[in-house]
C-alpha cells in the first residue's frame, strides 16, 4: 500500500505515512548508479576499500557497492558527534575503528551526509596518517551552507539546503533509518 503526496510517494506504514519525500527510492537508486559508474571509471583496474561511517551510511554503502565494478572490500567505523539532537555537539569521537590497516590501499569513505564537515575532517586526518594510496569521499547528501570545516566530497549524490532529513539510513534520535525514501523531518507538531 502506498500513499500519494503530489508526485511523491510515502509508504503507508505508521512511521512514514504523511512524511514529505525529498528523494524517492527510485531517484536515490538512479543517482547512486551514476556515482558508482563514475567511481568505477576513476578506479580503472585498482582495488578499493569502502569504509562506511556507521550507522547512517549502511544502506548507502550497501547500494553503492553493488554499482561499483571493481574488486572491493568493506570496513566500517563509528563516530559520535550528534547525540540525540539535530545539531552537532562539535566534538567527534571514534567509537569503532577500522578492522584492517589501509596503508597503500585505495580508500573510499562512504558517508550519508556531509554537514558541518567535522566528522569527515576528523576521519580524513586520521586515515591520512596511515598513508593510503588514495583517499576519496562519497557522500550521498551535501549541505554546503552548514560547513564549519573546509572539506568537500569527491562524489556527492545530492546537494541540499539546510534541511533536516531522515530515512535511507538517516535518523532522528535513532528512528526512521529504515525508511526507503529520504524524507523531510516534520516540523514540530505536524507529526
Ligand atoms: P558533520 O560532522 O556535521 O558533517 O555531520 C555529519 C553527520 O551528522 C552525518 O553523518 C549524520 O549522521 C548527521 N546529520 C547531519 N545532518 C543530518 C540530517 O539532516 N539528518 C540526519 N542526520 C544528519
Ligand atoms: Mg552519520
Amino acid at each position: 500500500m502506498v500513499l500519494r503526496l503530489g508526485d511523491t510517494v510515502c509508504m503507508s506504514q505508521s512511521i512514514s505515512a504523511g512524511l514529505e519525500v525529498l528523494y524517492s527510492r527510485q531517484q536515490i537508486a538512479e543517482r547512486i548508479a551514476e556515482m558508482g559508474a563514475q567511481i568505477t571509471n576513476d578506479l580503472g583496474d585498482e582495488k578499493l576499500v569502502m569504509v562506511g561511517v556507521l550507522k547512517g551510511a549502511a544502506p548507502f554503502l550497501a547500494d553503492l557497492s553493488r554499482t561499483i565494478d571493481v574488486d572491493a572490500t568493506f570496513d566500517f567505523v563509528a563516530v559520535s558527534s550528534y547525540g540525540k539532537g539535530q545539531r552537532s555537539s562539535g566534538a567527534v569521537k571514534m567509537i569503532k575503528d577500522l578492522d584492517q590497516p589501509i596503508e597503500g590501499k585505495n580508500v573510499l569513505i562512504v558517508e550519508d551526509i556531509l554537514d558541518t564537515g567535522l566528522t569527515l575532517s576528523y576521519l580524513r586526518k586520521l586515515f591520512l596518517q596511515q598513508r593510503p594510496k588514495s583517499l576519496r569521499i562519497a557522500a550521498l547528501l551535501d549541505k554546503p551552507s552548514r560547513r564549519i570545516e573546509k572539506i568537500e566530497a569527491d562524489y556527492v549524490g545530492f546537494s541540499i539546503p539546510d534541511l533536516f532529513v531522515i530515512g535511507y539510513g538517516m535518523d532522528f534520535a535513532e528512528r526512521y533509518r529504515n525508511l526507503p525514501d529520504i524524507c523531510l523531518f516534520p516540523v514540530e507538531g505536524s507529526k
